[in-house]
């Protein structure tokens, strides 16, 4: 039985989307990837969402069988807003994973978070064996942290000694997320708070150190993961 729902019929990206053109051509890219059969990690951003739109013509178009597991609320809405058939990482481990990215450097590492999906995100990245990071060129930079902070997932009564802790990592700013849609902070789709951290330095080994930290849950820093990256 279907739900008839209006929010699941008017759903779509919130929002106009940056640098659209070259985000499709990206999606095109990682559509023409999908294989009948396949298991497919799905990120989250408007990048992904465009991916995601470009894999469901292909579905309906020549009729694939495929799973995906989405990595935020905003992404599983869009699968079922377009009728992609969703599993999860009880069920299955991914073939391959797709998403977008907020800084790529010429180490292939990332800064991602901003859509505050970052735990779930590397948590996908971590069990996919195959992973694509689909990016418009304004995304690539020479060093981490150019232009976005990075976000930290932390554990709500774990703020105080995290951001102290981030300072002593040599943070130069440590700012708590503040919501858009309510008053006060941003809760994570985990329940937890965001603190998005600016450092003048981000050596090879910060995103240990940060996930050394007791009370973060994660951070939008990626420098130990294995990455293809696909510039549109
Ligand atoms: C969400 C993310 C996104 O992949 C990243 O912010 C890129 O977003 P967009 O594709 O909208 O530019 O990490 O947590």
């Amino acid at each position: 039985m279907d739900w008839n729902s209006d929010i699941l019929k008017n759903h779509s990206w919130t929002g106009a989307i940056t640098n659209l053109e070259s985000k499709q051509k990206a999606a095109e890219q990682i559509a023409a990837k999908v294989v009948s059969g396949d298991i497919i990690g799905v990120g989250s951003g408007s990048t992904s969402y465009l991916a995601l739109l470009a894999i469901s013509q292909r579905i309906k178009n020549e009729r694939l069988q495929i799973q995906a597991i989405p990595t935020s609320v905003e992404i599983a809405l869009s699968c079922s807003k377009l009728s992609v058939p969703v599993t999860s990482l009880y069920e299955h481990r991914p073939d391959w994973y797709f998403d977008g990215a907020d800084e790529v450097d010429p180490n292939n590492y990332l800064i991602k978070g901003r859509g505050g999906a970052m735990f779930k995100e590397k948590l996908m990245m971590c069990a996919s064996p195959l992973n694509y990071i689909i990016v418009d060129n304004s995304k690539l930079v020479d060093k981490l942290g150019s232009k976005f902070p990075i976000p930290v997932e932390v554990f709500p009564t774990a703020l105080m000694h995290a951001e102290a802790s981030l300072k002593a990592l040599g943070a130069i700013e440590v700012m708590l997320r503040p919501a858009q849609g309510k008053d006060g902070p941003v809760i994570s789709e985990n329940g937890n708070l965001i603190l998005d951290v600016r450092f003048d330095i981000i050596g090879n080994d910060m995103e240990n150190k940060i996930n050394c930290i007791t009370g973060v849950i994660e951070s939008g820093l990626f420098q130990n993961q294995s990455v293809e990256i696909i510039v549109a």
